[in-house]
């Protein structure tokens, strides 16, 4: 399982840090929404890099980059990593960004030893994993893998309006290739694990066996508006008064599926905005997680009760509309066993682990036998600007990567 190539750490490691300089915040984090113009800059940037390593650069009409190295074998399908280079807009340096240079450094280490492999080996950039300025979450690998619809996708706004055409036409990156409708021989992808696992146990490889189940929704409640000063409290129907009952219901259902479920609401706006005016109307966003199925509509069925009680109790109406459902999500044995066989091969303490996280790879394991590779960030902080990982960790998932694209893309075809 153990290749005799050797990433290099330290240029793993400052490809990292010179990417997280498009959108760097001054917190050492980094802010780039899927398809601003620093998601631009850091597209172009690795398109550069790759081409510099021998790679051959498309983009399909999702925006999805490909950067591919020739296999002796012309006819097999590649064996494929890649991650995200958007971020959240308090993001870090190594959610996504990590598995994407930890594909360029399986390019460049190929190419320096001019190492052929049987299979092509393929690095994706896919566009708006994070979800965060366009929702759902995973677009690019979700519309590759055939669960979304492109047209359906191309139409969803952001909060501004901007529709994801007109946003990838604006940074020059509607492709013309189709999305998907190809083969992928296997799909790997290095991340940091965003969770506290690995690191409370001295683990450096996480080896991921699948990915949790997801729920997004948006509500919408709609009461009155009216004078803050004259309208008694019994005459009331504050929207956001309503919201506020609503966030502490939905935490109040992760307590009580609590070790393993997670609830979150991450976004609110509320209207009119004015200091001397009950609000009228409130939009906010509800996700709800959680590794068993049955226990998700448990939550769901319960989230959707108690809205229509508060609602019903302060005269508001109602709009959830549930925008994603994200099944639980296996990887491939084959592919969870490549990782665990390298990992042990390079004498890394490891452990098998659940994604709590979205990932793209959980997309691509409805087309192609898929698994990921999971290191330690600190204190299991993510989606924050003080994201932080080790180069010594970040180059043990690398090398992992390495050598389970090897050994897959020389396997007999
Ligand atoms: C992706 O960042 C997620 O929300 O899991
Ligand atoms: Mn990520
Ligand atoms: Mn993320």
């Amino acid at each position: 399982m153990k290749t005799n190539l050797t990433v290099n750490s330290a240029r793993l490691w400052d490809s990292l840090m010179e990417l997280a300089k498009i959108g760097a915040t001054a917190k050492g984090g980094v802010c780039r929404l899927t398809l601003s113009d620093l998601d631009k800059k850091a597209r172009d940037l690795f398109s550069g890099w790759c081409k510099a390593a021998g790679a051959t650069i498309t983009v399909d009409r999702m925006g999805n980059v490909f950067a591919r190295r020739a296999g002796r074998d012309a006819a097999r399908p590649p064996v494929m990593t890649g991650s995200h280079i958007d971020t959240q807009p308090t993001g870090g340096k190594f959610d996504g960004a990590y598995g994407v240079m930890a594909g360029l450094e399986v390019l460049r280490t190929l190419h320096e030893t001019g190492i052929e492999t049987e299979a092509p080996i393929e690095v994706a950039v896919w566009t708006n994993e994070e979800g965060a300025r366009f929702a759902p979450a995973m677009m690019g690998s979700g519309v590759f893998a055939g669960i979304f619809k492109e047209d359906e996708i191309k139409a969803k706004t952001d909060r501004e309006g901007v529709s994801l055409a007109d946003a990838l036409e604006s940074i020059g990156y509607a492709g013309e290739l189709p999305v998907g409708g190809r083969q992928v021989g296997a799909f790997f992808e290095c991340h940091i694990e965003q969770g506290p696992i690995l690191e409370a146990e001295g683990k450096t490889i996480g080896v991921v066996t699948g990915g949790q189940a997801q729920r997004w929704y948006e509500v919408n409640l709609t009461g009155q508006e009216s004078h803050a000063g004259t309208t008694p409290m019994e005459r009331r129907h504050d929207a956001l008064l309503g919201a506020a009952r609503v966030i502490d219901m939905v935490n109040h259902i992760g307590v009580t599926h609590m070790p393993a479920a997670r609830a979150t609401c991450g976004v609110i706006e509320s209207l009119p905005q004015s200091r001397n005016t009950v609000p009228g109307r409130v939009f906010l966003t509800v996700e709800f997680r959680h590794p068993d199925e049955m226990e998700l509509k448990d939550m769901d069925a319960t989230f959707r009760a108690q809205a229509a009680r508060i609602a019903g109790e302060i005269g508001l109406a109602l709009d959830i509309k549930e925008i994603w459902h994200f099944p639980a999500t296996p990887f491939h044995a084959d592919c969870i066993a490549a990782v665990r066989a390298a990992a042990q091969a390079r004498g890394y303490a490891h452990r098998d682990i659940i994604s709590g996280a979205g990932h793209d790879a959980l997309y691509m394991a409805r087309v192609a036998p898929t698994a990921m590779i999971f290191v330690p960030c600190a204190d299991g902080i993510s989606h924050n600007e003080i994201e932080s990982a080790t180069a010594d960790d970040l180059a043990a998932g690398c090398q992992v990567l390495l050598d389970a694209m090897i050994r897959r893309a020389n396997a007999p075809g």
